[in-house]
């Protein structure tokens, strides 16, 4: 960072704190944008701006707002924003998650315009420009990270106020071709709020060109496909991909194989079921998560490979997320409802097909599915990056497992040693579960390791340390010399 101070402005907090008979807990949310950033944040001493959500964060911060965290070893600043119950219903469930949440997801949800939602994101963004301005203070030359599509509006509005600042934004989720964007009553102003930003990234180069064309077809800007940037208002705005990645920490010791069989013959018998091969699945209960659709692979895998019958069972951990909305808890039910209805076609004595525990989990907790399991699938309808499957592969230093990945994710286009499927194709993602099963051990270790490779080489480190690098370079090589 060169003696520069790192901000990062985000929706979501890295720590929640509640109040839970009568003593404060703190909690990490389920968000894998919260996963990838927090080492950064750890490694720089920066700070990290976001909403307050929880219902004893008042109690633990300072007169401004402010508190040291992680709390068990304090590495940064976090500053928390309150929001009203209005602003929260139309900036977060509203507009943001009930608008462009579904318009940039190809999961064939029809996404909500509410001109109310839309004041309320205005208003929001602004709050944020307010906080991250008064964080920032006399800081000669601060360098700021704007996460994800809550904050379209707030390069500009930060640029307008400090001109000398370097100012990222980096939309986690996909970007949609500009057919599907030209529904948002508002696509002007959401892009002339980012191209605020000297640089502007994706996770793949599919999001960056579907931006770019967006940007042809609503404004008056120059877009330069060799260098993929814009000039616009007289500014140049970088767009460029950055893969978005896990910290990947070599675990040194490989775990024996013996150990794993009697770790997971205790984590069954915890389950209280009866059953051989285990197959995991973590999400936030999202409807973009092609958890109905892995349900009915499952199914179909049971019924063509009766074998597996009383000897294959399913763990899918869901955290229940954004319940507000009537799309989210209505697929809630969906998912239960599909679970039982699965388990009860196959499911005998104490054997069960899929194992639903819907709650939120913590990272250890996941983490020792995530290493007793014979496979993992990411199912996703559309998803930006996915980090789960990332996770999975930091996790496996036995070099066991086998990953069955959508095709519909960034990371596919990664790691394509896992089984690459489509979730929408029932049957073939109910073989590639036999397919994994089947998988000679040698086999699995190889495709294991690759990707382990691929994981370890390109970790959160690096993303970071290339959108910062580049973030700094174009600043000076372009804007400057206008
Ligand atoms: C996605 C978004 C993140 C968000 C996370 C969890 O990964 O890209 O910005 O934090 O979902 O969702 P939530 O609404 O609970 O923050």
């Amino acid at each position: 960072l060169g003696g520069s101070n790192l901000f990062v402005v985000s929706n979501r907090e890295p720590y929640i704190h509640s109040r839970q008979d009568g003593a404060i807990k703190v909690t990490i949310p389920a968000s894998g944008l919260v996963t990838a950033i927090e080492p950064i944040l750890c490694a720089c001493n920066g700070t990290w701006i976001a909403q307050g959500s929880g219902n004893a964060d008042r109690e633990v911060v300072d007169s401004h707002d402010c508190l040291q965290v992680p709390p068990e070893d304090p590495k940064y600043t976090l500053r928390r924003v309150w929001l009203t119950k209005e602003e929260e219903e139309g900036y977060y469930y509203g507009f943001a998650n009930e608008g462009l949440w579904p318009l940039c997801h190809m999961a064939h949800t029809r996404p909500v315009f509410r001109t109310s939602d839309w004041s309320y994101y205005n208003e929001v963004n602004a709050r944020f420009a307010d906080a991250l301005v008064e964080q920032i203070a006399d800081e000669q030359a601060p360098v700021v990270l704007i996460q994800d599509y809550h904050f379209a509006l707030l390069p500009r509005m930060i640029k307008e106020r400090l001109p000398h600042a370097r100012v990222a934004i980096f939309w986690h989720i996909p970007w949609p071709n500009p057919e599907s964007f030209s529904i948002c009553p508002w696509q002007q102003e959401l892009l002339d709020g980012l191209l605020g930003a000297d640089l502007i990234g994706f996770h793949v180069q599919a999001h960056c060109n579907n931006f770019l064309n967006t940007v042809d077809r609503v404004l008056e800007a120059q877009v330069d496909w060799e260098r993929f940037s814009v000039r616009h208002k007289n500014h140049w705005s970088s767009v460029l991909p950055f893969p978005i990645s896990v910290d990947f920490l070599e675990q040194g010791t490989v775990k024996t194989d013996s150990n794993t069989a009697e770790e997971r013959s205790q984590l069954i018998a915890e389950l209280g079921i009866e059953t051989t091969y285990l197959g995991v699945g973590v999400d936030r209960l999202d409807y973009t998560k092609g958890i109905v659709e892995r349900f009915l692979a499952v199914e179909s895998f049971l019924e063509r490979h009766p074998r597996y019958q009383g000897r294959f069972t399913f763990i899918q951990i869901g955290a229940p997320t954004r319940s507000n909305i009537p799309q989210y808890a209505n697929f809630q039910r969906d998912v239960e409802n599909e679970a039982a209805r699965i388990n009860e076609r196959f499911g005998r004595g104490r054997w069960k097909p899929i194992v639903l525990l819907s709650r939120q989990h913590s990272h250890k907790e996941v983490e020792r599915y995530y290493r007793l399991a014979h496979l993992c699938m990411v199912t996703s309808l559309h998803d930006g990056m996915n980090l789960v499957s990332k996770e999975f592969i930091a996790t496996r230093d036995d070099l066991r497992g086998v990953l069955i990945l959508s095709l519909f994710t960034g990371a596919s286009r990664e790691l394509r040693d896992a089984i690459i499927v489509n979730p929408y194709d029932t049957e073939a993602t109910g073989e590639a579960i036999a397919q994994a099963l089947e998988m000679d051990v040698s086999e699995i270790a190889d495709r294991m390791q690759r990707m382990r490779n691929a994981v370890s080489d390109h970790n959160i480190y690096w993303w970071a340390g290339n959108l910062i690098g580049d973030l700094c370079d174009l600043r000076l090589s372009r804007n400057t010399v206008l």
